[in-house]
């Protein structure tokens, strides 16, 4: 089977969804392809909470704030005219998806609902209720539908990019039913398949955040950067028998709530002057030194002192899941753990979503593009994802002028082969890896863990290519390579850091504080 495509979207979540809706609309007599590994709706983006920052309330707030918040978040890392077109482009994106058909909460004068999320100066946060990501999801989907030039081909699995001579073709693709691996030729690529959560043990991230649109960037020799920038969000649901790792929305912070150790004391203002409202890397690392101190296995999310109405009206997805934990916020302190969220890092693109491979282009968590630095602040990233969509898109409409398909015969390297690789080897090999970067490329990294980390995964990612050669590949044995794969930078790039900036943080080094 062999299909061809004007345009191939890698990813359906906010970012993917956006480009192909643009592109669509843009060239009607085009076919815009979306392939996506699970259901069309399963992302990180349909687990967002806390919402999209944008400046909406030109009275109190402007964009110089939002643009002084991020740079300040990001460490000095940041690209500044990055921040600063990101930024001023928010509201016509914003207006774009109201447009689409999103809801947002209003509040008693019809405005839109502002929340304040830790590092901003202002309430600019925009959301629906704690299920923002799931209504924008549902809402842009829903556009998907209506175009008759959008077709989704889901439960398939992008494994490879074909690459000739610095310039992307399309992809090879695992039909996870039939579990056979064909071609698929495009004029133009993009990835969007988001971030590597399942890296570690303990992450916010949806099950389909293994890295693969980055481990694929790298086969195919792209620039990648900034890979040791991992976020560490500070309020995970603690629930040691949970199978996944619940979120409890830094908007709940900014609602009021306060952060305590086992024994009440309110520790967040010994190390910064915003107290449970600073940036994300310093109320973590905070987190992470007073469990190292007490030895507690958790620290507490008081919410006892809110308003009860208006927190359920605010929040009824985390005050259900608390409920089905055994905690009643009302009277019950929340247990809470700083757990893997983000990757600031990814795919290196320019202005316009342009990878360092011809055709090839990124956008979402999956690239990086000098918004976040060191460290990215609350609701940037679906703002991120939205307005690079949009640049892509312009990109393409204002270059795309040629309309043939660049379809080449490439031999297959995927030969078929009659065993596949044993799902007992990739559950233990996925088990050991999660262990070994929760344990060594966490909040507090040392060299001598990371040297012993980086030989463990060359030894692994070789032992992935002998399997490869012998066997039939799977979906989980290719997420388990990926896995592999993008766990290398994170570990190298940590290693070859000097600094500490922002997220990262290895032991023995300069701190860079900021207030
Ligand atoms: P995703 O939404 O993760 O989508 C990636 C897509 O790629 C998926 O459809 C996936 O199936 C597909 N895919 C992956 N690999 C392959 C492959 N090999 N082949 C085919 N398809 C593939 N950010 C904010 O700005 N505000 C928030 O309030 C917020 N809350 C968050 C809450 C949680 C719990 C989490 C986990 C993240 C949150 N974030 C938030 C971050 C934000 O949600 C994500 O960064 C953003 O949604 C990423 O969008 P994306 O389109 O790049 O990737
Ligand atoms: C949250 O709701 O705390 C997550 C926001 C984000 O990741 O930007």
């Amino acid at each position: 089977m062999k299909i061809e495509t004007d345009y191939l979207v890698l990813g359906s979540g906010i970012a993917g969804l956006t480009v192909a809706i643009k592109l669509a609309q843009q060239f009607p007599e085009r076919k815009v392809l979306i392939v996506t590994k699970s259901n069309e709706d399963e992302s990180n983006t349909k687990y967002a909470q806390g919402g999209i920052a944008v400046v909406t309330d030109g009275v109190s707030d402007d964009f110089e704030k939002h643009i002084d918040d991020t740079l300040v978040c990001g460490d000095g890392l940041c690209h500044r005219a990055v921040v600063e077109m990101v930024v001023k482009e928010g509201p016509k994106r914003l207006a774009e998806l109201i447009q689409w058909g999103t809801q947002f909460d209003v509040n008693d004068t019809g405005n839109l609902d502002l929340a304040k999320e830790g590092g901003h100066s202002n309430s600019r946060v925009v959301h629906y209720k704690d299920q923002t990501g799931r209504e924008i999801e549902r809402a842009i989907l829903a556009k998907v539908h209506q175009q008759p030039n959008i077709e989704i081909l889901d439960f398939h699995f992008a494994t490879d990019l074909i690459t000739d001579q610095n310039a992307c073709h399309g992809v090879w693709v695992l039909d996870e039913k039939t579990n056979k691996i064909f071609p698929i030729f495009s004029r133009f690529t993009i990835l969007a398949t988001g971030g590597i959560g399942q890296v570690y043990q303990q992450t916010t991230n949806a099950t389909i955040a293994t890295g693969d649109g980055i481990a694929m960037a790298i086969r195919a020799k792209a620039k990648i950067r900034d890979m040791e920038f991992i976020q560490f969000h500070p309020t995970a649901l603690h629930a040691p028998n949970s199978a996944s790792t619940f979120l409890i929305s830094e908007a709940v912070r900014g609602f009021g709530a306060y952060l305590r150790t086992k024994n009440g004391r309110r520790f967040m203002l010994d190390y910064d002057v915003r107290g449970e409202l600073a940036s994300r890397d310093i109320v973590s690392r905070s987190i992470a030194t007073e469990l190292k101190k007490s030895g507690d296995d958790c620290v507490y999310l008081d919410c006892t002192h809110l308003d009860q109405v208006e927190f359920q009206k605010h929040f009824p997805t985390i005050y259900q899941n608390c409920l089905l934990e055994g905690v009643d916020v009302a009277t019950t302190w929340i247990p809470v753990l700083p757990t893997q969220h983000y990757l600031c890092g990814g795919v290196d693109v320019d202005w316009n979503g342009l990878t360092s491979i011809n055709r090839l282009f990124a956008c979402g968590e999956c690239s990086r593009t000098g918004l976040h630095g060191a460290n990215r602040l609350a609701s940037n990233s679906l703002l991120e994802a939205l307005v690079y969509a949009h640049r892509i898109y312009t990109y393409l409409s204002e270059t795309d002028s040629e309309h043939t398909l660049i379809s080449k015969t490439i031999p297959s390297h995927y030969p078929q082969k009659a065993k596949s690789v044993s799902s007992a080897w990739v559950s233990k090999h996925r088990e050991a890896l999660q262990n070994l970067m929760q344990q060594n490329a966490g909040i507090v990294r040392h060299d001598i863990n990371l040297k012993n980390t980086l030989k463990q995964l060359q030894l692994w990612k070789n032992e992935c290519r002998e399997k490869e050669r012998e066997f039939a590949v799977t979906k989980d044995f290719l997420e388990l390579k990926n896995s592999i794969e993008v766990s290398i930078p994170i570990v190298a790039f940590s290693l070859k850091r000097h600094e500490n900036k922002g997220s990262f943080y290895k032991e023995g080094q300069t701190i860079n504080l900021q207030f």
